[in-house]
């Protein structure tokens, strides 16, 4: 496989590359086409038409990473330079050149549609690190330049929160195309299509998430609180949730939402001998599938619930960057926000409710309906364009002083 790619980059012209800039100013003037479960689904399982597929993806991949490559551009300069974001930028690059390299290709060419399967599957491997790289180039700003300033702050916020959605839904792309025509069939899952379950079983997944991290949080705690889990299906109580998802989705956010509630369980009891449970309850409605994750970690201030969210902030020490043997239940305080992002992406949200002193409860809403789970994708635009060009403006609501206001010698005064 090697050998095809080195040669597809061999064909890879000079100029090419030279006009880099040219086509992703080229392939971001489109917006990016979203797509619904129920199209992808309806996609691969009749008869499913490779060619169809590569002629849609040779123009939408170009056109998802050119998007969110005019982004990157925008960054701060000093963040820009960090090798860790070169290091992205680059891969991002050398990808596009790949993919573009198959819009003379001729659709009806056997070898052409296997080579680009080839190409995809490398293209996907090349970004596996993308995250934690992205993670790392914020940590080499910020011990270089220090804590960045609040419009900094929102830049760097916006811009992970589309840049990582914008990710997700090229991994779906990619993997939609490469598990479908590659002929490898999942016989533990004969309702996939792709990485699609059409009757993905909620319960299970949450029951699989819990056990992972169940076995993270004994091998660093000795211990970890039990689960109790409920479900509700209106429609039908004795039968089984089931939606259409992707089941390494959900697995993902609720595998993120089990390691903090277990951690926070273990350290907010820590001397007591009697570990409460977390409380899981799934329910399914007519229009929503709603889980919620409820725990007794003692939770955490109302001022602090938004910043669980941003990329820079995490209660944990920091783990090291490929420390392979080493799991950690917490670290890069990027389990939250991608989380949301997951969910957000077919139209679903996450919220966390703390209440201080006693515990959290984590909410997660997906559409229950294919039809309804339509990808979020960013687009750039003026709007967007306006995030980044924002400047430090006066607040609009009155900020309080610092210094307590000595009232009584304020009314001797007048
Ligand atoms: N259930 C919870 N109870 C109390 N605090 C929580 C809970 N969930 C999250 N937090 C707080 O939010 C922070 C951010 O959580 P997040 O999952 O995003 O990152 P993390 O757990 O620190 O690292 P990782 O990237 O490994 O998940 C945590 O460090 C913790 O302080
Ligand atoms: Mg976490």
């Amino acid at each position: 496989m090697t050998s095809k790619i080195n040669f597809v980059r061999s064909l890879m012209k000079a100029p090419l590359l030279a006009n880099v800039p040219k086509h992703i100013d080229h392939f971001s003037k489109f917006s990016p086409s979203p797509l619904s479960m129920k199209q992808f689904l309806d996609f691969g399982s009749t008869n499913p038409c490779e060619r169809t597929s590569f002629v849609f993806l040779r123009q939408e991949l170009p056109v998802r990473l050119s998007n969110i490559m005019k982004e990157l551009n925008l960054l701060p300069d000093r963040l820009l330079a960090t090798p860790s974001i070169q290091l992205v930028q680059n891969w991002y690059i050398q990808s596009l050149m790949e993919i573009l390299e198959f819009l003379d290709k001729n659709p009806d060419d056997q070898r052409v549609l296997k080579t680009f399967v080839e190409v995809l599957e490398a293209v996907r491997n090349r970004h596996n690190e993308v995250v934690p790289t992205m993670a790392q180039g914020v940590i080499e700003y910020r011990d270089t330049f220090g804590q960045p300033d609040t419009v900094t702050y929102h830049n760097i916020q916006y811009f992970l929160d589309r840049f990582y959605t914008s990710r997700i839904s090229i991994r779906m792309l990619i993997n939609q195309h490469t598990l479908i025509f590659s002929g490898t069939t999942n016989p533990a899952h004969p309702n996939s299509i792709g990485c699609i379950d059409s009757m993905c079983d909620v319960t299970e997944v949450a029951r699989d998430a819990y056990e992972s991290a169940k076995l993270l949080c004994e091998q660093y705690y000795l211990g970890a609180p039990e689960l109790e889990l409920t479900q509700i299906n209106a429609s039908n109580i004795r039968e089984p949730i089931q939606i259409t998802y992707i089941p390494s989705h959900l697995y993902h956010m609720l595998f993120e939402l089990f390691k903090n509630a277990m951690r926070a369980t273990i350290e907010n009891h820590e001397a007591s001998s009697f570990l409460p449970p977390i409380k899981v309850m799934i329910a399914l409605g007519g229009e929503d599938l709603s889980i919620t994750m409820s725990d007794r970690g003692g939770g955490v201030p109302f001022r602090k619930t938004e910043c669980l969210f941003s990329y820079m902030y995490s209660t944990a020490p920091r783990p090291c960057i490929g420390d392979k043997y080493r799991a950690p239940l917490a670290g890069f305080g990027y389990g939250l926000p991608i989380s949301r992002l997951y969910a957000r992406y077919f139209q679903g949200d996450l919220q966390l409710y703390s209440m201080e002193g006693y515990g959290t409860e984590t909410v997660i809403h997906l559409k229950a309906l294919s039809t309804d789970s339509v990808e979020r994708l960013p687009v750039f635009n003026k709007t967007a364009l306006r995030h980044y060009k924002l400047s430090l403006e006066a607040d609009d609501w009155c900020i309080p002083s610092k210094e307590p206001l000595d009232l009584a010698a304020y009314h001797a005064d007048k």
